[in-house]
């Protein structure tokens, strides 16, 4: 029987409740479909950065890279740690030590889930870059305090980074609906996002069969909200891609269902599923924080590690539980009340 080692990180605040839920759906789904999950989870979160003085030990990425799959909660908590040093502590380096470019994020309405627009039959599938860009960590402060002070954060775009995260989106454009949206600002950016616009263009020749369209940011956002239907893929840079998806959680009913992969494709390096949403402190200790979202990312880790039957099945679950009205609407439902609806509808 092939066994798939997960390093659990469950991270901090509905982080954990989230995880528990995912992994008891993993642990059941497993047993159905003749396969093996072996979860170690690592207590690396804003608590042990309080404990030790940093968020993961300092061979942390060696541990990590042992394992098939990572599938993580949510980091940060504010009230105590700066999240410029959580994110940048954990979640970020891992992305980027594994060379996970490529963010992956499904947008579309379970059954019985009611968004906010009158659209109801959009798909969207969204693909962030996730390793360069805006978030490459290049810059810094001088004067710091003083009147003087200056705060440079520099982008960087590669020919190397913008390509494959094109070709990805590409790709996936091919095996779904032919249609892939390009999401720029060349307007306004001359440098970077012109570059971006060029290699799209340029590859695009290769891949005649699918019809490309470049889109400016902020029409993009107003078209998810006005025509989400007309969209299929959707490739962006990683801010663009951060923010755009914040946008499709909310047309898909909220935090609570986005789901996410960071793919490394070359398989070089383990890849990590997480929810889209963070910590929620807000509602961290009410015991309601939706699961739907980190079940579907385990569903999306499945998909992933070969397993196709199983994250099917777990998606028809999801789908039977939200079809019950079971978890769409904030609150409704306490977590551990959806993840037993989910166990059972897995068992149908
Ligand atoms: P958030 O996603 O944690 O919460 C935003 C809002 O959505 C809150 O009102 C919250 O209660 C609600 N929400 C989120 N997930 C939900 C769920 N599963 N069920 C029900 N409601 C849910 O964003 P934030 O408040 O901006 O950030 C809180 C912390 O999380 C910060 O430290 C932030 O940096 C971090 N964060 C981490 C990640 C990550 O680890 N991938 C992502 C986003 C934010
Ligand atoms: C996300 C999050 C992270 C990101 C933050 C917490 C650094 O917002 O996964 O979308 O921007 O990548
Ligand atoms: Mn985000």
């Amino acid at each position: 029987m092939k066994t798939h080692r997960i390093a659990l990180i469950p991270g901090d605040g509905i982080g954990t409740p989230v995880i528990d839920a995912a992994w008891q759906v993993l642990e059941k789904t497993a047993k159905t479909y003749g396969f093996a999950v072996d979860g170690t989870t690592f207590p690396w979160s804003c608590d042990f950065y309080r404990k030790t003085g940093s968020m993961m030990p300092a061979d942390g990425i060696e541990t990590l890279r042992g394992f098939d799959a990572i599938l993580l909660g949510a980091v940060g908590w504010p009230a105590e740690v700066p999240d410029s040093v959580s994110l940048h502590g954990l979640l970020l380096p891992i992305r980027k030590a594994f060379v996970q470019y490529a963010n992956i994020r499904p947008h579309r309405l379970l059954p019985g889930v009611e968004g906010p627009l009158k659209a109801e039959n959009f798909d969207i599938l969204c693909i962030r870059e996730n390793t360069e860009g805006e978030y490459s960590g290049a810059g810094g402060r001088v004067h710091q305090g003083t009147a003087d002070e200056v705060a440079v954060e520099t982008s960087i775009f590669t020919r190397t980074g913008v390509e494959r995260i094109l070709r990805y989106g590409f790709e996936q454009a091919r095996a779904r609906r032919g249609k892939l949206a390009s999401v720029t600002k060349s307007n306004a950016q001359k440098y970077s996002m012109v570059f971006w616009d060029e290699i799209t263009a340029k590859l695009s020749a290769e891949y005649p069969d699918v019809q490309v369209a470049s889109y400016h940011i902020d029409a993009m956002a107003a078209r998810m909200v006005m025509a989400p239907e007309s969209l299929d893929v959707v490739v962006a840079s990683n801010l663009f891609g951060d923010i755009l998806t914040d946008l499709g959680a909310a047309i898909q009913g909220g935090l609570g269902f986005a789901a996410s992969a960071n793919i490394n494709p070359d398989r070089s390096a383990p890849s990590m599923f997480e929810p889209v949403h963070g910590s929620a402190p807000d509602i961290a200790h009410l015991g309601i924080a939706n699961p739907i979202a980190t079940i579907w990312s385990a569903a999306m880790m499945l998909d992933h590690l070969g397993e196709a039957e199983g994250a099917k099945a777990i998606m028809a679950a999801l789908e039977a539980t939200t079809a019950r009205g079971i978890g769409t609407l904030p609150g409704r439902n306490k977590t551990d009340e959806i993840t037993h609806a989910v166990l059972s509808a897995l068992d149908a």
